[in-house]
């Protein structure tokens, strides 16, 4: 195929964190395989999927991501991933309040610790339970917004809800 000569092909290690059983592992399915699989089983470790978008301008984004272990076990061995990251997704659960608390301290982690200039998006999923919700959509933005994070939305992996917003905000994040 003949490309017109300013597209350009950007290439995006991304890194998800956030505690266990938020829906880390069920949003990168969603995005990758347009599924949900609600037999989701604990990461061990980490795991690696890519998946390539088109922006509207004629850009491709590779995502190349690594989708973290939540348990405590593994908390040691995130800077392995989100070294050298452009961009970091840190994820709760809405139904969670202990969820968000955790999240916040990825985010302080990653603004400490990892590559400046990081592009993080704040993440509350699970919105497809608004009658469990604990983590008032409010108060998530305003910690966005205190934190200057490029991006914070609320998803649902299962019902593929701003699934692929996401991704492509933040690919037009990216600098
Ligand atoms: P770790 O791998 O241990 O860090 O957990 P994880 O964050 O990868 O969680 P995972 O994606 O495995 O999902 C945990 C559970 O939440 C599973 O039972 C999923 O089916 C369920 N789940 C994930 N996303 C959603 C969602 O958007 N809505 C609802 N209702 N359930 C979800
Ligand atoms: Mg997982």
């Amino acid at each position: 195929a003949v490309e017109a000569p300013d597209t350009k092909n950007l290439r995006v290690k991304l890194v998800l964190l956030g505690d266990s059983g938020v829906g880390k592992s069920c949003i990168v399915l969603r995005f990758v395989r347009g599924q949900f699989d609600a037999a989701s089983k604990v990461t061990i470790g980490a795991s690696f999927l890519s998946q390539t978008v088109a922006l509207q301008d004629g850009t491709t984004v590779k995502f190349e991501i690594w989708d973290t272990a939540g348990q405590e076990r593994y908390a040691s061995l995130a800077p392995l991933y989100y070294r050298g990251a452009s961009a970091a997704t840190v994820v709760y659960d809405i139904t969670s309040a202990e969820s968000f608390q955790k999240a916040r301290f990825w985010v302080k982690e990653l603004q400490k610790h990892a590559s400046a200039g990081i592009v993080i998006a704040l993440v509350g999923n699970k919105s497809d339970l608004e009658d469990k919700r604990e983590v008032p959509f409010e108060e998530a933005q305003a910690f966005a917004e205190q934190n200057q994070m490029a991006l914070f939305i609320e998803t649902s992996a299962k019902t593929a809800d701003n699934i692929n917003e996401l991704f492509t905000n933040i690919a037009k994040k990216l600098p």
